[in-house]
């Protein structure tokens, strides 16, 4: 989708639609009025008789007489106290899938929504971007008929602004949002694709691909190399599968040079169908979505390098496949990890803790001044949180905070989870150093505990993104399937980083 920003009132729009926001409690403001003066009789009729009020995500179309676009359509804000950025953000969803449905002619649009006057202008204009472009998403590459699919330019987002103060903010903002939605597709793209295309070696590729960014360099260490250096931990869970593995190292140099990067840790099992410890049937095929985390640390890099963060970072992403083989690990295997420590396979399936141990470890050898690792770790994530939030967990308190309130500013909520050591004890073993599943109680905090031991005298966070990673319902902001989930959270949490230093 094009955006643009021109300058003008809003009413001087001649685009063939044109959304506008509207609080359910602000009919008396100037603003407000204005519009039911300039659009007369049937806004007027509409809000008195409450059919529309304004109430969030609530939407009126109308063909006003008045303008020279042809299809006017308010979208409901709620009250203006309890508007926030995310609030914004998928109003402007609801408002362009709306106008997605209608002929192709009407799609271009004029937007102009206010929103919380305690937000920063580019914070605004960018919430409402990224709203209307995430709405937009598709993944329609395997079908022959496709979905609403726009001609390339047609679909267009104007954002106007009053008056040249604004404009430049406003413009940051867009171009903000756009380098985070290209980011957020791209995982989307990935976590989408299904798993009989996606092998480590063809998520390597993609990898490869984003070095067209002259800041960005990528590094594949292949399984010859991995056995060579000990990690153990990550072939273990290879073993079960035809695929090779691999592991991924991308470095983005936006910052000075003796800055110590920020390293990003994305579990890339591209299928866990749970090794020999089988998972059932059931949503089986949504296990294709098991390389979520990878997905969006390949998001973030390409955001990142799109909107030319002043921050130099590390991408470290274990690919493999989680399968079931005559070659496969059995339970009760011990593995070497790249650490040294030894590993007690209790259940195949809680695999992704392994491959991040040894790529936890092998991150530590770039200094870096954080690390952030996201995985589709736990089923008891959902449990926990369902699909609204997801779980944080860390040692280092004030990179928890920072997470968290990039969490607030970017709608990707996460929730912070105790990380004692009284739930090490439950993954202590018989045979090896650790087992690798702590039993049943609070098991998205031992699969964190696990992780920890691996994480050993750095600042880093955990990240469990099971049960937002994958949408079976659909939401404004993201239709059934792949959500792109940490790509907008990481990207606020930089943009702090940037700020900070
Ligand atoms: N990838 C799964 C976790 C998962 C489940 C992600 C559902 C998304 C949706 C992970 O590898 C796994 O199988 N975890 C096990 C761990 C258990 C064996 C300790 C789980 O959560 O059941
Ligand atoms: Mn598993
Ligand atoms: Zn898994």
């Amino acid at each position: 989708m094009d955006l643009l920003v021109e300058e003008g009132s809003v009413f001087e729009s001649d685009m063939p639609a044109l959304i506008v926001g509207v609080f359910e409690d602000r009919w008396d403001d100037a603003g407000q009025k204005g519009l039911l003066v300039r659009i007369g009789t049937p806004l007027e009729r509409a809000h008195a008789s409450g059919e529309f009020a304004g109430e969030f995500k609530q939407t009126l179309q109308l063909r006003p007489q008045g303008l020279e676009t042809s299809c006017l359509l308010l979208v409901g804000l709620g009250k203006f106290s309890e508007c926030t950025l995310e609030r914004l953000r998928e109003a402007a969803a609801v408002a362009t899938r709306e106008l997605l449905g209608c002929r192709i002619s009407r799609l271009a649009t004029d937007m102009f929504i206010l929103g919380p006057q305690s937000e920063p202008v580019a914070r605004r204009a960018q919430a409402v971007a990224e709203g209307a472009m995430l709405a937009g998403y598709r993944f329609d590459r395997y079908r022959t008929e496709k979905r609403d699919k726009l001609p390339p330019g047609l679909a267009r987002l104007v954002c106007r602004v009053e008056g040249s103060a604004d404009r430049e903010a406003v413009e940051q903002g867009v171009q903000f949002a756009q380098a985070v939605c290209r980011g957020v597709f791209l995982a989307r793209d990935l976590v989408n694709e299904p798993g009989n295309v996606k092998s480590p070696l063809y998520l390597a590729e993609r990898a490869a691909a984003l070095t067209h960014h002259a800041q960005l360099t990528c590094e594949v260490i292949g399984e010859q190399e991995l056995s060579r250096q000990g990690f153990g931990a990550l072939l273990g869970v290879a073993r079960g599968s035809s695929r090779e593995p691999c592991l991924i190292v991308l470095e983005y140099r936006g910052g000075a040079e003796d800055e110590r990067p920020v390293a990003l840790i994305g579990k890339g099992v591209m299928f866990d169908a749970g090794g020999i410890s089988l998972k059932p049937a059931e949503k089986m095929d949504e296990m294709k979505m098991d390389m979520a985390g990878a997905a969006a640390v390949l998001g973030t890099f390409e955001a990142a390098a799109s909107a030319q963060l002043p921050v130099n970072l590390v991408g470290v992403i274990p690919a493999v496949e989680n399968m079931p083989s005559g070659t496969a690990m059995r339970p009760g295997d011990v593995l070497t990890s790249l650490s040294g420590r030894t590993i007690e396979v209790v259940n195949t399936d809680a695999e992704g803790r392994l491959i991040l141990a040894d790529a936890l470890t092998y991150c530590a050898r770039y200094q870096p001044r954080a690390m952030i690792d996201l995985a589709t770790l736990t089923g008891a994530c959902i449990i926990a949180l369902g699909h609204h939030a997801a779980a944080v967990l860390g040692s280092d308190a004030q990179l928890v905070q920072r997470l968290q309130a990039a969490g607030r500013s970017s709608g990707e909520k996460v929730w912070e989870m105790p990380l004692w050591d009284v739930y090490a004890a439950q993954l202590k073993s018989e045979i090896a150093d650790l087992k690798n599943i702590g039993g049943r109680p609070a098991g998205t905090i031992t699969a964190a505990a696990f992780l920890q031991k691996f994480a050993e005298g750095q600042s880093w966070a955990h990240v469990d993104i099971a049960g937002t990673a994958w949408e079976d319902s659909g939401k404004p902001l993201a239709s059934k399937g792949a959500t792109g989930f940490g790509v907008r959270l990481l990207m606020a949490y930089l943009r702090g980083e940037c700020e900070l230093h």
